[in-house]
């Protein structure tokens, strides 16, 4: 089977996509697999590319001879990708892999085209991607499967501002602005007073026209992988353990002041909590195939939802491959597993 993988796009979260690419690309088993490697640029310039994967890990991929435009033959079934250098070729393949993160990628957009021609997309379909990609629409769906969710409060940017100290207020300080659609935590700012709340909206309002004000909820992070159609496989639950602020971007790819646990150090009851929630979560958000769950576990035992990521970081060192190699899956059985769950 040829497999389509897509890498970049325009989005914030370019650079981590071109890290979970190149892992994805050298773990995929090649007696089973062809890839077949498309970066998207920041600027949404579709490239394909044949040259060598380390260029991805250093981001210089585009500036190498071996990019040639194309763009995905949008008819039924036609599963290729037409070149656009004037040979008129076609590059046939069997499904598509999106190892995008974020925006114009993780959130629909990519998977509606691609379902549009009838490709198998290994990973969340349109809606689902959609769906985990708005903070609040998300919140809504698991509060309404019975899972507890943070307080919060939308504005839109035609709203009056005016209530945003209130609504602030009435959450309690310190209060997190995010963007409503966004990822690798672009845009959120973790406000500690009213006077600090004007630049944080201004802030995620650069990232999308909708921005939610969230309780803070105490305690920590953790994190459930979740892989399957029908029947879910859950891998181990981990934590975020934090010494100041928030896992924002930074702490994200540096681990300066912040450590990941997996397995999370948690009474195994309270793991195995988590991850029935995060089956929970995983069906009322209609994913398949994969997406990685985050919530937190308050000082009291109790479990919120805090959102899903459809295509979560895939480098070798990520957390969803590290929570399914906890439970045996090796990084390439784990890319094997994804495309025939995809396919399937
Ligand atoms: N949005 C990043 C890639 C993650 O959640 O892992
Ligand atoms: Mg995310």
């Amino acid at each position: 089977k040829t497999i389509l993988v897509l890498f970049g796009g325009c989005s914030t979260e370019y650079e981590v996509s071109l890290h979970s690419a190149y892992a994805v690309l050298s773990h995929m088993d090649p007696a089973r697999y062809t890839p077949l490697a498309v970066g998207i640029t920041r600027e949404g310039q579709w490239l394909c590319y044949t040259g060598d994967l380390s260029r991805l890990e250093d981001g210089t991929w585009q500036q190498a001879a071996d990019c040639i435009p194309c763009t995905p033959l949008v008819e039924r079934e036609a599963r290729a990708l037409l070149l656009l250098d004037g040979s008129g070729r076609r590059l046939l393949f069997d499904a598509v892999f999106p190892v995008l993160h974020g925006k114009n990628g993780e959130d629909g957009t990519v998977q509606g085209l691609f379902e549009l021609a009838g490709v198998p997309v290994i990973g969340c379909g349109t809606l689902s991607s959609a769906l985990c990609m708005d903070k609040d629409r998300a919140h809504q769906l698991a509060a309404l499967a019975g899972i507890r969710v943070p307080r919060s409060h939308v504005f839109h940017s035609s709203d009056d501002f005016s209530r945003t100290a209130q609504a602030a207020e009435e959450l309690g300080y310190p209060v997190f602005v995010k963007p409503v659609r966004a990822g690798s935590s672009f845009g959120i700012t973790k406000v500690s007073g009213p006077e600090e709340l004007p630049a944080a909206m201004e802030e995620a309002f650069r990232h999308d026209s909708a921005v939610i004000l969230e309780e803070t909820i105490p305690g920590f992070e953790v994190g459930c992988a979740v892989m399957g159609n029908e029947e879910l496989t859950v891998g181990l639950v981990d934590e975020i353990a934090l010494s100041e602020g928030f896992f924002n971007y930074e702490e994200k790819y540096t681990l300066k002041t912040s450590a990941i646990h997996c397995p999370a150090r948690i009474p195994p009851e309270k793991a195995a909590e988590i991850q029935t929630a995060a089956k929970t979560i995983y069906r009322a958000l209609d994913c398949r195939v994969f997406a990685r769950v985050d919530l937190f576990l308050t000082p009291d035992g109790e479990i919120v939802f805090n959102e899903v990521n459809t295509i979560p970081g895939f480098t070798a060192h990520s957390r969803y491959p590290s929570m399914m190699q906890g439970i045996g899956i090796s990084f390439g059985e784990l890319v094997t597993r994804l495309i025939e769950l995809g396919v399937a």
